[in-house]
């Protein structure tokens, strides 16, 4: 029997089975463009686990799964055992009896590891305080159609060193990014993503200069400053201030740059709303994509790898 596929962080795969599951993103959404939703997954069920609060993935996967012809189940852990102390590792082997996969988002990346390495059926990392894969799928497609390839482009990251940072370093790493992580001392990269940053041979940088770290940028990206499971908000807030994406940060970077953010957004905050509806902000079509590419992460999940 073939290893059940988890989509758990991109540094779980090369770049040729990336390329592969983005392409199949691309070609799903000039089908979806097209009137055409193929019922590649007819009959599959997705259960999906919210612990913590979403919007983009909770509808996206939701969507998706419908027009490839699947169904969903909605589940939020506070209504599941799991809330009564029944462990992860045991919900994991239920839940593989009755549906055909699971999309969790919770804080625990260890968790997931543990309902992955339970489960007899594909687990989705929907976000945990570690990575957000999900995500970058869906940033590289939207640079892929702004921009062409994201091969040897240089990207900078403004702000918190949270999840969302974590899955482009590995992205950075695959695609042979230079990627320059402009951050504060407090809120510098951790242990682990340290580690991760040391594995990258130089690609990966880290400054507290906001403002050189932009020179020469293709795309630059923030996020919130107050991630989900953070306490310290009033105090992030004023240490991470020097890194809020305003127009004239903006203009040190190549003036094509793109702008992208994972959303949601707090404008004013880490950035401005100039930036964020302006010409170079890219934020809702990234949005827009995290349904094209989660479609592709579903059906590689259940080994379909293209479109027939
Ligand atoms: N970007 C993102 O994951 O959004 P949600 O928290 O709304 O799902
Ligand atoms: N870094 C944010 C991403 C939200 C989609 C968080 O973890 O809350």
């Amino acid at each position: 029997m073939a290893a059940t596929q988890h989509f758990l962080d991109l540094g779980q795969f090369t770049k040729e089975e990336l390329r592969k599951i983005l392409d199949l993103a691309h070609a799903l959404k000039a089908k979806l463009k097209e009137g055409e939703k193929p019922p590649l997954l007819k009959d599959k069920v997705l259960a999906m686990i919210f612990d913590r609060e979403s919007t983009r993935t909770r509808v996206s996967f939701d969507v998706g799964m419908r027009q490839l012809g699947g169904q969903t189940l909605m589940l939020t852990g506070d209504e599941m055992q799991l809330s009564r102390d029944e462990t992860i590792a045991d919900t994991a082997r239920v839940m593989s009896r009755y549906v055909d996969a699971i999309m969790i988002r919770l804080l625990s990346h260890d968790d997931l590891e543990e309902m992955a390495a339970a489960a007899t059926i594909p687990v989705i990392n929907g976000l945990t305080r570690f990575s957000h894969p999900c995500q970058i799928m869906a940033d590289i497609m939207t640079y892929e159609e702004h921009r062409g390839s994201i091969e040897g482009i240089k990207i900078v990251w403004q702000g918190d060193s949270n999840n969302v940072l974590m899955s482009w370093i590995q992205a950075a790493n695959l695609f042979n990014c230079e990627l320059k992580i402009a951050c504060p001392e407090q809120y510098k990269p951790n242990q682990a993503m340290q580690a991760e940053i040391n594995a990258t041979n130089g690609r990966v940088q880290v400054t507290q200069d906001p403002v050189a770290a932009m020179k020469d940028a293709d795309l630059v990206i923030t996020d919130t400053w107050v991630s989900m499971g953070d306490l310290d908000a009033t105090i992030r807030r004023e240490i991470l201030s020097p890194h809020r994406v305003t127009q004239e940060l903006m203009d040190e970077a190549k003036p094509d740059a793109i702008f992208m953010h994972c959303l949601p957004a707090h404008r004013g905050d880490e950035v401005t709303s100039d930036v964020l509806d302006g010409p170079q902000s890219v934020v809702f079509d990234e949005a827009e994509n995290r349904l094209h590419a989660q479609k592709a992460v579903l059906c590689w999940v259940f080994g379909i790898e293209e479109l027939k």
